[in-house]
């Protein structure tokens, strides 16, 4: 069974062949063309020029997947595609495409969850994890936990109340005019930096979470606090030195910092999460992973604590259509076929 994936849900155009072998996912390609060129000019991603970008690249993207994996059209058995969440200009240009395509070759498409995709690239490039698994998604958009019992099904544990993990980098990064996105560049900024230079207040989450009160909130996380509380300390310190750029060391002790209290939240969450439900093992994913902090911390942690952990390759941590060739294989599987009526979801829960 080969299935080609295609992703468009933000600034990535991406599309990879998975080969399924009785229950074994293989790594034919993957293939992604990214858009940070065009929207590091707006210090962020902007939504009609992204849906452009993938309009122009998605054949080539294709294409390139198909010839990488030494396959032709008719080597597809099956179609996968992001449905959402996303932005629904990018979102509609891989589902318009891949409907198009899945009709003309009178082949299956299955429609992925972005998230789910994100969880299953971590079966994707570690195979079989002991069961009960907690799960950490950690992105631009998203910083949720999951407990995943059974293969394929996965129960949210906790989310963010307000801004993802790398929606704060990237805004306190565009705060320190750092570029985008902010993630890697405050990560490699950090490396210089002193990170007990700045003490910066924790965050208690002990109210539940008003919008859904039949959740315990206990594994949720919230962002906002630590972002605004930087926000203060860059305009106090720029009024003090009379500045607009603050110093090099400065910035990189304040990167640090930020960084070490980020990656605490993350993994602390993430493991009490995993003791609490019994968990036999733990995958972290999506792009904020790629971090260095937190993937060297989490295996550390994991070493200490007996409970291992899974962590994709940095090509599986951000975005990619193998994860969504991937966490296809899990509808194919249930025969869970979209109709010809398949529409983009901008919000779309898992
Ligand atoms: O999963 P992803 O590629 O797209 C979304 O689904 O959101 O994640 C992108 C996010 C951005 O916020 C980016 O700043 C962050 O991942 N990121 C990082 C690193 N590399 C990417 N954050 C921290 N450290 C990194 N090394
Ligand atoms: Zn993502």
């Amino acid at each position: 069974m080969l299935v080609l994936g295609i992703e468009t849900s933000c600034d990535e155009t991406a599309a990879a062949l998975v080969e399924d072998h009785g229950g074994r996912w293989r790594l034919r390609s993957n293939i992604v063309a990214s858009q940070a060129d065009i929207h590091r000019e707006w210090g962020g991603v902007v939504p009609e020029l992204a849906s452009r970008q993938h309009v122009r690249d998605i054949c080539g993207v294709v294409e390139r997947a198909l010839a990488d994996g030494g396959a032709g059209w008719p080597d597809v058995d099956a179609l996968a595609v992001t449905q959402g969440p996303g932005l629904v200009g990018s979102l509609l240009v891989g589902v318009s495409f891949a409907k198009a395509a899945a009709w003309s070759l009178g082949k299956p498409l299955v429609a992925v969850n972005h998230l789910a995709g994100h969880i299953e690239s971590i079966w994707l490039e570690h195979g079989l994890l002991a069961l009960p698994a907690v799960v950490l998604v950690v992105s631009g958009g998203h910083t949720s936990l999951y407990l995943i019992k059974t293969e394929g099904e996965y129960q949210l544990l906790g989310r963010t109340r307000d801004d993802a993990a790398g929606e704060a980098y990237d805004k306190v990064a565009k705060l320190l005019s750092l570029g985008y996105p902010g993630g890697p560049i405050i990560d490699r900024l950090a490396a210089e930096g002193d990170e007990t230079a700045i003490r910066w207040p924790g965050t208690r989450l002990t109210n539940p979470d008003r919008n859904a009160p039949e959740r315990d909130g206990r594994f949720d996380f919230s962002f906002s606090g630590l972002k605004t509380a930087v926000l203060r300390h860059v305009r106090q310190r720029q009024s003090e030195l009379g500045v607009e750029q603050l110093p090099h060391g400065e910035i990189a002790d304040l990167a640090a910092s930020f960084q070490r209290r980020v990656v605490e939240t993350l993994i602390d969450r993430a493991f009490a999460a995993a003791r609490w439900h019994g968990a036999k093992s733990i995958g972290i994913a999506g792009g904020v992973s790629a971090n260095s902090r937190l993937r060297a911390e989490a295996l550390a942690k994991a070493e200490r604590s007996e409970i291992p952990v899974y962590i994709p390759r940095l090509s599986l941590s951000t975005d990619n259509a193998a994860m969504i060739a991937a966490a296809g294989m899990r509808q194919l599987a249930k025969k869970n076929y979209a109709l010809p009526d398949l529409n983009a979801a901008a919000s779309l829960p898992l």
